[in-house]
């Protein structure tokens, strides 16, 4: 049973009972989360919670995984390439080409301070201006929480997740801050949440879909599982 959240639409300090993790709100650091959901420890606890998302990038993984978050109970927001208001969004994923970043970043307003799952891969594309990944250049415009997530998920696939014996693994990388939310959205589209580390390590992540993308060119897409022998 979940408990009825409490919904608070100001800016404010926040700590520690958060859905979106601890977050000191400061001037000089981009605020904000403008809304809070505050929800009883025991609910906390199960990480049984619903957001509100807003994808940007209609595709086959934005639109893929927002029907998965859609079923799961969280309420999403579809933006296109002409972008929108992420302002009442408590998390964004960003699903666009991986040389439209920066674009797609700029024809987003409300996004200061906000959570973001970036899933894009670069293919012969560097990162905008001088960062090694697109996760940090989003995180440098944003100053908020940032995860690099669904990027080593094939998105033809999302439809047949539940179809084996165990959940397949999605690699993710990125703040700790992002960390609960971030792993319950990989729970519940249907994946079993790996933590890579923090956010440095999502350069490593964009390059890792090269090996990936000449495994599906040989054996079509696919899904991995990361485990112990005995827990296969
Ligand atoms: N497909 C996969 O299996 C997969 C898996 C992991 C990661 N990825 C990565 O995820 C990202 C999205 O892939 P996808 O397969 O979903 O691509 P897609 O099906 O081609 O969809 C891309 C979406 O981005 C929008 N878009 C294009 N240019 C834009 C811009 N400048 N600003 C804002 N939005 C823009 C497109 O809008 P329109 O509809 O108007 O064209 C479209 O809705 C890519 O970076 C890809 O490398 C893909």
């Amino acid at each position: 049973m979940t408990p009825p959240a409490f919904l608070i639409d100001e800016p404010r300090p926040v700590w520690a009972k958060s859905a979106l993790g601890n977050h000191e709100v400061d001037r000089d650091r981009k605020p904000v989360i403008k809304m809070i959901r505050i929800l009883p420890d025991a609910d906390n606890e199960k990480g049984a919670i619903t957001m509100r998302i807003a994808v940007a990038g209609r595709g086959h993984v934005g639109g893929g995984l927002g029907d998965l978050w859609a079923r799961a109970g969280h309420e999403i927001s579809r933006l296109g390439r002409e972008g929108g208001d992420v302002s009442a969004a408590e998390v964004v994923l960003l699903a666009v080409p991986g040389g439209s970043v920066a674009d797609a970043v700029s024809k987003l307003s409300g996004l200061p301070g906000k959570m973001v799952i970036d899933a894009t891969n670069r293919f012969g594309v560097e990162a905008p201006g001088d960062f090694t990944s697109n996760a940090e250049y989003v995180k440098s415009v944003t100053g908020g929480p940032t995860a690099k997530s669904f990027n080593l998920n094939f998105a033809l696939l999302y439809g047949r997740l539940g179809a084996g014996r165990s959940k397949p693994s999605n690699i993710w990388c990125g703040d700790e801050d992002a960390r609960r939310v971030v792993e319950q959205l990989i729970r519940d589209a249907g994946y079993e949440p790996v933590y890579a580390g923090g956010l440095e390590n999502a350069a490593a992540l964009e390059h890792a879909m090269e090996i990936l993308g000449a495994v599906r060119a040989q054996s079509g897409p696919f899904v991995y599982r990361i485990s112990q022998p005995e827990d296969l």
